[in-house]
């Protein structure tokens, strides 16, 4: 089946139409910058300006980078607090005149790929999908299955901020971190990450998981790590399979 999956991010919206049997992007990816303040109606309206692009009539598979229960957003994440309590998935079908949107958190979403068809396939146990970039996010699954919204990179650091702000790829950027002392603090959350859940499986993903082969080296944590095999589109591509799987019910 053929769906537009949409990756909404902090910093930027990408978006693709997906194979969604085997993941294949059978278009271009098309990348437009996340409104500021990032508001619903701005939003919304780049949603609009990305299924115009595409000429897109049918479902829509979208990540969301906040809490997100029965497609509706319960935090505002990195996003303006006016996003609180809005069904998104109403908000976008309004704005395009039909077509049937699905909502679900960004992390969990490109987890879906990844479980599916990706890095985690056929694992058994616990896998957290990691995204790194302007958040972190993280998907949980047990046995393939998705545990929805956990929410990790809210656990408080000992400095008192949430571990996001120390940890994710932006705080990389904004206090300008070789990629070796950004990587010790990848750690030290995985490492938490580890004693809370004991996983049998790390999988990073987000726009810095192509940099993966260099950092991995300074990665040490006692879990099995690996890259997202869809790298930055793993969004895209489970927010399609996702799309997809629902609009057959
Ligand atoms: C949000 C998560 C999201 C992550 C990555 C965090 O700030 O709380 O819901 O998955 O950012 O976008």
């Amino acid at each position: 089946m053929k769906v537009l999956g949409i990756d909404i991010g902090g910093s930027g919206i990408k978006a693709a139409i997906v194979n969604t049997k085997n993941g294949e992007l059978l278009s271009e990816r098309h990348r437009i910058d996340t409104p500021k303040p990032a508001e619903p109606k701005a939003i919304a309206e780049v949603i609009k300006e990305m299924v115009n692009f595409f000429d897109w009539k049918g479902p829509v598979g979208c990540c969301f980078p906040t809490i997100i229960v029965d497609n509706q957003c319960m935090h505002h994440g990195n996003l303006s607090e006016k996003w609180v309590g809005v069904k998104v998935d109403k908000l976008f079908k309004k704005e395009c005149d039909g077509n049937k949107f699905y909502i679900s958190n960004d992390a969990d979403l490109a987890g879906y790929a990844e479980v599916e068809l990706g890095a985690g396939k056929g694992v058994k146990g616990k896998v957290f999908v990691i995204t790194l970039g302007t958040g972190i996010g993280s998907g949980l699954f047990y046995n393939g299955k998705l545990i929805p919204n956990v929410e990790l990179g809210r656990i408080y650091h000992t400095n008192g901020e949430i571990i996001e702000k120390f940890a994710a790829d932006s705080a990389r950027k904004r206090e300008n971190l070789s990629l070796k002392e950004w990587t010790k603090r990848v750690g030290i959350f995985l490492n938490h990450v580890k004693i809370l859940h004991s996983p049998k499986l790390f999988i990073i993903g987000g726009g810095i998981s192509k940099k993966f082969d260099k950092f991995k080296e300074h990665l040490i944590v006692d879990v099995p790590v690996e890259v997202a095999k869809f790298g930055n589109n793993a969004g895209i591509i489970g927010a399609a399979i996702y799309a997809g799987k629902k609009s057959k019910k």
